[in-house]
């Protein structure tokens, strides 16, 4: 049976529209489903939307709808977008979905037997904008940051997780695991946070300030806040068959905004108070800035990538996100760098090859990829043969960092296009009793090609897959089948179509 991979993504709040940062986290995880799936493996691939609190609420009133609409209409939105990125997920979560909100129900009855929840009252300052308490910790020059908006002293009873009863067990767990986090530093920043004392958590609102949750099942005036019913999604949407789960995670994705304390010290804390194993990997990626700074929609400036999608294809928005951003940092977008990979990267140097070469086994003869001959092979053949440097491709893609794994396919390209201009098979075509030479250089070209095409898959799927149906290859792209093995006999290809049309600059 294949070895099983567990991928999550984080579930994108539905009150704005999809951009650039979210898409960019889609891809990410996709690229690496498909990587996984590439490697053999059966692979669960879970994303969603997260739909409660109090600013869906808002978001909807203020359009007079029905939240639950306002949710449908929302979701489609990100859902059509991952339609046209390619993104290959296997569930979609919505937590207003009725399966959610019975899980996420059981499980506080659970904390309520194990008398982990307590109901307290919490007297502090409430900050209306964010929906939460806040601490004189956060005062800056004694005025609370702009962030919180009205601040008003606030009084009210609430059910609390006693999280401080599990900080001690995370800490120790996480520091016996040094690759649970990715990168690296982002765990140190974690550390240091469990060492400080944990506060309990507030998972409760009123109904009657907010009414678009999950009630609690023994008390009715509440409803569930934010955190506790959409960290969830990861179990209540991860049932397989009839009282199987894919849990836990072999990896889940998020962005660095939400792993201290969410993914850091609450998800771990809630699993642990469930009885459930913490997820094997958390992969922290940066974010997407536009000039410089952190997309938002109070800010407005949140990058749409629907016009990118139009002008440019989602093949090469996704390899630009894919490939232009260093695991764990931030990265700036543009428009130029978008332009200058895509004809450098895309229509210059995987087009260009691919186009070469379906386009000579056409002219010299008639698109049948002549068969393998060995004695004919010489230097050249054998180093480019050799050239994929497989080794570093899989470590790259296990750590999740798809811009080097990238970079070490597109190093087999930049060698495969360089073994063309050596080899000058049309100088060769000219030569007398050269047939078998170029017979030769002609195999190599198909093979190349198609071991280039199962190597972009992860990021370039429709791409791959149109270059593996020209090249007559039916069989699922795997990276076993990434090994050099031309064909003994000669066999049809198709004629070549422009994977990178121009763009006008
Ligand atoms: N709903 C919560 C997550 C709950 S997970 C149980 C949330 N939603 S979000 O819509 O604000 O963000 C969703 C994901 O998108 C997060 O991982 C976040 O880091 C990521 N991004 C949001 N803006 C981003 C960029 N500008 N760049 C890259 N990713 C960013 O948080």
């Amino acid at each position: 049976m294949a070895e099983r991979f567990f991928l999550t993504t984080a579930i994108d709040y539905v009150n704005g529209s999809p951009h650039l940062g979210h898409a960019y986290e889609k891809t990410l995880a996709d690229a690496l489903a498909r990587y996984q799936r590439l490697c053999g493996r059966s692979v669960f691939f879970l994303t969603g939307v997260d739909e409660h609190g109090q600013k869906v609420q808002q978001s909807a009133r203020a359009l007079g709808l029905d939240p639950q609409d306002f949710c449908d209409r929302q979701s489609g939105l990100f859902r059509a977008l991952w339609d046209r990125l390619d993104i290959s997920f296997d569930q979609f979560a919505r937590t207003t979905e009725p399966r959610h909100k019975e899980a996420v129900q059981s499980c506080l009855c659970r904390l309520q037997e194990k008398e982990l929840l307590r109901f307290e009252e919490h007297e502090g300052f409430y900050s209306l904008r964010q929906e939460q308490f806040v601490t004189e910790k956060e005062r800056v020059d004694g005025r609370w940051p702009e962030i919180f908006g009205e601040v008003v002293p606030m009084r009210e009873p609430n059910y609390f997780f006693l999280l401080s009863r599990f900080g001690e067990q995370i800490r120790r767990e996480i520091e016996s695991r040094p690759d649970w986090i990715v990168p690296e530093f982002r765990r140190n920043e974690l550390l240091a946070a469990l060492r400080r004392p944990l506060q309990e958590l507030c998972i409760s609102r009123p109904r009657s300030r907010l009414a678009w949750g999950i009630p609690l099942p023994f008390d009715e005036r509440y409803v569930t806040y934010v955190w506790f019913d959409a960290l969830l999604n990861y179990v209540s949407f991860a049932r397989e068959g009839e009282g199987g789960t894919w849990w836990p995670a072999d990896l889940q994705i998020i962005g660095k905004d939400i792993l201290v304390p969410a993914h850091g010290v609450y998800w771990p804390a809630i699993l642990a108070a469930l009885g459930l194993p913490l997820p094997r990997r958390l992969l922290v990626h940066g974010w997407w800035l536009n000039r410089g700074a952190k997309m938002s929609k109070s800010t407005g400036n949140a990058i749409d990538p629907l016009p990118y999608l139009d002008r440019f294809g989602s093949e090469a928005l996704r390899y630009f996100l894919l490939r232009e951003m260093t695991l764990g940092n931030d990265a700036d977008f543009s428009d130029e760098k978008l332009l200058q990979r895509y004809q450098s990267d895309l229509a210059n140097d995987l087009g260009n090859f691919a186009h070469r070469s379906l386009s000579m086994i056409a002219r010299y003869r008639g698109g049948r990829v002549p068969g393998w001959i060995d004695s004919e092979a010489g230097q050249s053949e054998r180093e480019l043969a050799s050239a994929f440097d497989e080794e570093a491709y899989r470590v790259a893609f296990d750590q999740g960092d798809t811009g080097t794994g990238l970079a070490v396919a597109w190093a087999f390209i930049g060698r495969a296009n360089r073994y063309v201009d050596q080899a000058a098979p049309w100088k060769v075509a000219r030569a007398p009793a050269s047939e078998k030479r170029l017979d030769l250089i002609l195999a190599i070209l198909a093979e190349t090609l198609r071991r280039i095409a199962i190597l972009i898959e992860p990021a370039l799927p429709r791409s791959s897959r149109k270059l593996l149906t020209e090249l007559g290859v039916s069989e699922p792209p795997l990276l076993s089948r990434a090994v050099f093995a031309p064909p003994r006999e000669s066999y049809s290809a198709g004629a070549p179509e422009p994977l990178f049309p121009r763009v006008e600059g």
